[in-house]
């Protein structure tokens, strides 16, 4: 297993790993309908190759050598240069358990080490990635309704950098 930047050529099958790990994750919470919309716009290539061409972002991939075991992707705050968002962390579902997102999330620190905060955002339920990003050291920040589903909840985490 290696972690690697992601190219435009991986854009396929991180999108296929996106929906299979969304479902798997957020079925359960919204319903596959739902699950189904988000992906069809956050998911689709068009909008991940734009997330690739941001400035000042990191979009990575854990490769098995056979196949993409997980992503993730974060970018420096606009507005504060030492503020960097993590916006997804994936694991494939049977791939989940294994170390591989301690993996990725310790290669964006260290992609970001001159930054002084790590920031990221979960759904209350989501109790496994709480419980994950608790354990590599993130502390909450505050709570707030989703705007992107009813009847859910965001949690916002954060970590201090170098
Ligand atoms: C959350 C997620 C990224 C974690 O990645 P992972 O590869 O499964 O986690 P790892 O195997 O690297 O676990 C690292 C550490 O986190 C903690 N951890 C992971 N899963 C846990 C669980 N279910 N309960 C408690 N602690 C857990 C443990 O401390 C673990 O270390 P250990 O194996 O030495 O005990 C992955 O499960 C995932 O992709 N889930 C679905 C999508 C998702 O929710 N993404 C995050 C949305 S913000």
């Amino acid at each position: 297993m290696f972690v690697r930047t992601a190219s435009e050529r991986d854009l396929e099958a991180v999108r296929a790993l996106l929906v299979e790990t969304w479902h798997a994750t957020y079925d359960p919470l919204y319903g596959a309908e739902g699950v189904t919309a988000i992906s069809e716009r956050w998911h689709s290539v068009v909008w991940l190759k734009q997330l690739m061409r941001r400035p000042r972002s990191e979009f990575i991939v854990a490769d098995t050598g056979s196949e993409l075991a997980g992503m993730a992707y974060a970018a420096i705050k606009e507005s504060d240069s030492g503020l960097v968002e993590v916006e997804e962390l994936d694991v494939r579902p049977s791939m989940q358990g294994k170390g591989v997102g301690r993996m990725l999330l310790a290669e964006l620190e260290e992609s970001f080490w001159d930054c002084r905060l790590m920031r990221l955002e979960v759904e209350e339920k989501n109790s496994r990635a709480l419980d994950f990003y608790r354990a590599g050291g993130f502390v909450e920040l505050q709570r707030r309704p989703a705007t992107r589903w009813v009847n859910a909840t965001i949690v916002t985490l954060e970590k201090p950098l170098g």
